[in-house]
């Protein structure tokens, strides 16, 4: 948000930064002069989003990995630390939504959203958080939602998931004060991401946040002074939010 990049120097693992929220939230951040390594499933979307990166002379690296495998996702973490050394900011976005009624919820739809939305997030902690430590400190960003906060009728396993990462993060968030790593969650609503963009002047653009305006959030966060930690954050278009009605 300000015009001199503050992250000079800084290294930033971004999981599901192929595209959407995930991809905005790494052009975020190397605007604000940070490298990024971009985790997601190897593919060209992960391929063309980092060449796009590095052709604005960002320092971007691609680390493939299915964020559910233990030893893919450790394997990432251990790539990002060879190339620079350091690890200082982990944002948890990788994830997925779908619905159903519970009694229609297959045990599949339940394995997919936990295993990604929740596991995937654990897994990514548990290989980065020891380089954030042994670097004296860091910040943790959480992308949750807003069925983190309330029961949303045919979507309870996604609920589950998001309410399950909320959990995780506050209490990690105690854990991990002591070594000077501050936790944030962010929690949107309706995101102009999956499917074909809407159009600018689309009636129902009105009812959706651009991924854009989240990562905008997700860097000051990211950007914010030491001694400044920002808990759950709520986002969501004027037109669609919990207050909206
Ligand atoms: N869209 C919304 O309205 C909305 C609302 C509230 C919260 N959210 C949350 O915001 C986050 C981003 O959503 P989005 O709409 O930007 O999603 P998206 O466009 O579908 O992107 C999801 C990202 O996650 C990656 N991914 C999926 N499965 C993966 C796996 N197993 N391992 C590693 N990476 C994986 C995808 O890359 P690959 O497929 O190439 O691996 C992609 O980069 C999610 O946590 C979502 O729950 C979204």
């Amino acid at each position: 948000m300000s015009s001199a990049p503050r992250l000079g120097g800084k290294v930033a693992l971004v999981t599901g930064a192929s595209r959407g929220l995930g991809l905005a939230i790494a052009q975020a951040l190397v605007a604000e002069g940070g490298a990024v390594a971009c985790l997601a499933r190897a593919g060209p979307e992960l391929s063309r989003a980092v060449s796009d990166l590095a052709a604005t002379g960002a320092g971007a690296l691609a680390v493939p990995a299915d964020v559910t495998d233990s030893g893919q996702v450790e394997r990432a973490v251990r790539q990002t630390l060879e190339k620079w050394g350091r690890l200082d900011i982990v944002v948890l976005n990788a994830g997925t939504w779908q619905g159903a009624p519970v009694h229609e919820t297959s045990e599949q739809m339940w394995d997919l959203l936990l295993d990604l939305n929740l596991k995937g997030a654990f897994l990514t902690l548990k290989y980065a958080v020891p380089a954030l430590i042994a670097g004296g400190g860091g910040t943790i960003v959480g992308i949750g939602s807003l069925g983190a906060w309330a029961g949303q009728p045919g979507a309870s396993a996604y609920a589950a998931s998001k309410w399950g990462l909320r959990g995780l993060l506050e209490s990690v968030a105690l854990e991990l004060k002591p070594h000077r790593v501050r936790v944030s969650l962010v929690h949107p609503h309706n995101i102009n991401s999956a499917g074909p963009p809407l159009a600018r002047d689309a009636p129902e653009r009105t009812r959706k946040l651009e991924p854009s305006e989240i990562a905008a959030l997700v860097a000051w966060i990211c950007t914010a002074p030491d001694h400044v930690s920002l808990g759950n954050v709520t986002i969501w278009p004027v037109a669609a939010g919990i207050t909206a009605g």
